[in-house]
């Protein structure tokens, strides 16, 4: 009897434990999709629920408050899919651009609200793209002309001015890369057609993808990509240990 117990309280209690990091990302939240159900109409119901209360009850049409853009103008299914996949997006926050969080819907509930959304307001094109179809030497070119002056040439990100983060990209995935670089979110200008094509996008997620968090850290350890202000913050204090540390070893010498 107890040689099954014990197996299975283990196994109740990593449940318990992982629940919040795995299905937890979906529930108490929206109902999932029942099977053969429109997805346009699921993205319409999830779209009711957790959206028009900001964004208003139409996506393209005005939102609720001066504060919150219309749907209509951010760059249609590719800017809602980055904003739900990069969790930034229901906003929690009460002040201030999003930041990255937890998603708080599945892949198919995102592409769900996303084409709905991108239905409603005209466009539903989110890109595909490819870093194995890019050209990495080619890619760090574009990055350092266009990208490197705000996020850093090893992806770091930094504070680029009216309370705008250009964020870490480091471990960033290549589909966020070509949505943004489309939609152009916060102040971060839109790159899209000319040497920006699907090559061109293709090539700079190529050369993303090196930032990976344990390489290309001059700075010294990545500090969990977690971007400029734990990243200062740390700089600051492990600045200031040596600082201390070098003035006992000047005045040990005295
Ligand atoms: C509590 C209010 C609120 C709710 C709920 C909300 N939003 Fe937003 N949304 C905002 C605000 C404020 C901004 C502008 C701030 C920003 O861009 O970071 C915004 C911006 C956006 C953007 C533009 C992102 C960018 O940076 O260009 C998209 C796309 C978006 N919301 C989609 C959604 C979707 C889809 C939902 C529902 C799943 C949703 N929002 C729910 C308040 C809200
Ligand atoms: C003028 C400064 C600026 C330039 C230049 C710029 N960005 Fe950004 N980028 C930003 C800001 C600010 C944000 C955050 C926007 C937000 O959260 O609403 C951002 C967000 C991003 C994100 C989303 C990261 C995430 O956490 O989801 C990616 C990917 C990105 N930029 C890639 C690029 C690439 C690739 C280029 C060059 C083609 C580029 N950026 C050029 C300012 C810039």
């Amino acid at each position: 009897m107890r040689r099954t117990l014990v197996p299975l309280a283990a196994v109740g209690l990593l449940t318990v434990l992982l629940w919040p990091a795995t299905g937890g990302a979906a529930a108490p939240g929206p109902r999932r999709a029942a099977a053969g159900q429109d997805p346009d109409a699921y993205g319409h119901e999830l779209y009711l629920q957790s959206c028009a209360s900001c964004h208003g009850v139409n996506p393209a049409g005005p939102s609720n408050y001066p504060t919150v853009p219309s749907l209509k103008d951010v760059g249609g299914a590719s800017a809602v899919d980055w904003a739900l996949r990069s969790g930034r997006m229901p906003w929690r926050s009460t002040k201030g651009p999003a930041s990255r969080g937890r998603p708080a819907f599945d892949l198919s509930q995102i592409r769900a609200i996303s084409l709905y959304v991108g239905d409603q307001v005209g466009d539903r094109d989110i890109p595909t793209v490819d870093p194995s179809q890019g050209d990495v030497q080619r890619g760090r070119d574009l990055y350092a002309q266009a990208c490197s002056a705000c996020h850093g040439m090893n992806g770091a990100g930094s504070a680029v001015g009216e309370g705008n983060v250009a964020p870490s990209l480091q471990g960033i995935d290549a589909l966020s890369v070509g949505e943004v670089m489309k939609i152009g979110p916060g102040n971060m200008p839109v790159f899209h057609g000319g040497i920006y094509d699907a090559a061109g996008v293709n090539s700079i997620a190529a050369y993303t993808d090196t930032l990976d968090k344990n390489v290309d850290n001059p700075g010294g350890l990545p500090i969990g990509g977690k971007g400029p202000v734990p990243e200062g913050f740390v700089a600051w204090l492990i600045g200031l240990g040596v600082l201390v540390l070098f003035a006992k070893v000047v005045g040990g010498r005295n």
